[in-house]
Parts: C-alpha cells; sequence; structure tokens
C-alpha cells in the first residue's frame, strides 16, 4: 500500500519504536494523526517531522491508564471524519509493581490491552470508511513468560509478578488480534507483532537501581529503535501482507506464536471479559 496521504493513527509515538514508527511513516507521506499523553513530547515530535518534510500530523491528548480519556480521544478522531486506513496500536508499559487505574484495573494489562481493544471498536466505523484498512497491535514474544491468561487472577490482586503480568498482557495482544481478525469485514485486516529486543525508554519509569541499569547494561545486545520498527511498518504498508489476517509476525515474516497464544476459547472468554471491563460492545 502507498501510504502518501493515508491516514496514519499511531499510539505511543512520543518515544521508542512508537518514535520511529511515527518518523518512518510520515517519511512515506502517511497523514499521522498521535494520540499521546505527553503534549509537548508529541508537539516536539509534529515539529520534527515537518521540519524533515512531512505532513503537519493531529495531536490528541490520550492518557491510555484512564478508559475515559481513551473515549474522548476516539470521540476526537471520530469528530475529524476523516477515514482511517492504518490504525498502529503501539503504546505500552511494564510495572515492576502492582498500580492500580481509576478505572480500577491493573495498569499493565489496562494500558497494553483493554485501551487498545476500546480504542480500536470506536474507531472501526472510521476504518470501515477507507477502502482497505490495516491494523496493527504491538505485541512481544513476551507471551511466552506465561502459559495462559490466568483468568482466575487477570487483575493481579492475589500476587504480582512485573514479567507475568507482562506477558500475559502482550498475550492479550496476540489473542485480541486472533478474536478480532474473525469479525473484521473483508476490507480491514488486523497482524500483529514481536518488534525483536529494542532498547527503548520501556519500564524507565519504574523506581529501583535495576530498572535504570538494566537497560544501559543491555542496550549493546539490543536492536535500535529503527529496527525495532521494521516490522510495525511492514505490517502497515506491505503489499505482501495485504490478504494476511490475524497473524503474529517476527523480522517481517509470519512467524507461529506460542500454542496458548492461539487458544480460540482462551480468546473468547478474554473477549467477553474486555468488553465487560470497558463497557463497550463490538458490532
Ligand atoms: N522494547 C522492547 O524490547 C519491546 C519488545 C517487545 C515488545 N515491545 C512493545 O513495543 C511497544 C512500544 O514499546 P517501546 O519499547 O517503544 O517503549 P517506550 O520507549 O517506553 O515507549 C512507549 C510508548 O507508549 C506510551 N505510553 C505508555 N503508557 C501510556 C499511557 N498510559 N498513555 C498513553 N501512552 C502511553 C509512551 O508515552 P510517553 O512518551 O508519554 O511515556 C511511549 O510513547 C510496546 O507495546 C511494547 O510492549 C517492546
Amino acid at each position: 500500500m502507498d501510504l502518501t496521504g493515508k491516514h496514519v493513527v499511531v499510539t505511543g509515538a512520543t518515544a521508542g519504536i512508537g518514535r520511529s514508527s511515527a518518523i518512518t511513516l510520515a517519511g512515506l507521506g502517511a497523514d499521522l494523526t498521535l494520540l499521546s499523553r505527553n503534549t509537548e513530547k508529541a508537539e516536539a515530535l509534529a515539529s520534527e517531522i515537518v521540519s524533515a518534510g512531512g505532513r503537519q500530523p493531529t495531536l490528541i491528548s490520550m492518557d491510555m491508564a484512564v478508559l475515559d480519556s481513551v473515549r474522548d480521544a476516539a470521540r476526537q478522531c471520530l469528530d475529524l471524519n476523516k477515514p482511517i486506513d492504518v490504525l498502529l496500536n503501539n503504546a505500552g508499559v511494564v510495572n515492576t509493581s502492582r498500580v492500580e487505574t481509576v478505572d480500577g484495573f491493573e495498569e499493565t494489562l489496562a494500558v497494553n490491552h483493554f485501551a487498545p481493544f476500546l480504542l480500536t471498536g470506536m474507531l472501526l466505523p472510521l476504518l470501515q470508511n477507507a477502502p482497505t484498512a490495516r491494523i496493527v497491535n504491538v505485541a512481544s514474544d513476551a507471551h511466552s513468560f506465561v502459559k495462559s491468561m490466568g483468568f482466575d487472577d487477570i487483575q493481579a490482586v492475589q500476587s504480582y509478578k512485573t514479567f507475568r503480568e507482562y506477558g500475559r498482557s502482550k498475550l492479550a495482544n496476540i489473542l485480541f488480534t486472533r478474536s478480532l481478525a474473525k469479525r473484521l469485514p473483508e476490507s480491514i485486516s488486523v497482524n500483529c507483532l514481536h518488534p525483536g529486543a529494542v532498547a527503548t525508554s520501556l519500564g524507565s519509569q519504574n523506581d529501583g537501581f535495576l530498572s535504570k541499569l538494566l537497560p544501559a547494561l543491555l542496550k549493546p545486545f539490543f536492536r535500535s529503535p529503527d529496527r525495532g520498527a521494521e516490522t510495525s511498518i511492514y505490517l502497515c504498508q506491505s503489499d505482501e501482507v495485504e490478504a494476511v489476517s490475524g497473524a503474529y509476525f517476527s523480522n517481517c515474516k509470519k512467524t507461529k506464536p506460542k500454542p496458548w497464544a492461539e487458544d480460540d476459547a482462551a480468546a473468547a472468554r478474554l473477549w467477553t471479559i474486555s468488553e465487560e471491563c470497558v463497557d463497550f460492545s463490538y458490532p
């Protein structure tokens, strides 16, 4: 798909993989709408994009840890009344201790899964208005940190483990992608991806010596954000994936996720729970 003039909505464009993705997409001629919680960072990115010859992005404020903020941002997108050709659900968080959102949910699951679940559902009318549209969800091989969604304590109330909660949220991204693919009209595809191990600011908001030191120690072994964005960009624009939906990609290749990420019963259960938690029913 030639992205010149295509309307591409990106979450989490103010840092890391999302930032690289947005800059590349703008360079390919995309007309960006950036949904970000940090207005200053979003404005700085928009200036950088324009200075490099890209179109002026539309900036909308959205805190994905607050469902009302997601609803409000989605409504502002709907008010633009501009068909969406690509929705890149990229934003994500890792917390080393349990944080509860204002909506009463464990924050990793809320930001990484409930928010994009709600946002995508609310933006479907605009995706349907484009001749063809793509939804791209940034998941992770971290789904291998768990072996199931752990529905009995999905909000990690009984116990909290950083890798388990993050892994569970990324498993949710893959299960969501599978379920959504079955519900979408033929004109819209949805795929998800692992970007690789990428040197970004993921997890850097956490207190503690290790969360500050670890990224610096690991940086030489990790990909740059530009390399980390490659599979996202591939799924946003490559003609090779025009007819592919519901799949998981790594290094720009379709890949099999762990078996529990292909569990359709778990995907259906997660769907029901997600609709209840975000108080939104997909059409
Ligand atoms: N880095 C890796 O090795 C790796 C590996 C596999 C998958 N991933 C996935 O890649 C995606 C991007 O992560 P990254 O590594 O690029 O991390 P990052 O550098 O920390 O960037 C995360 C982005 O998400 C935004 N974000 C976080 N919480 C938000 C909230 N409550 N509301 C709105 N935006 C929020 C951040 O906004 P601010 O700028 O305001 O903080 C930032 O723009 C995530 O989905 C992550 O799970 C990363």
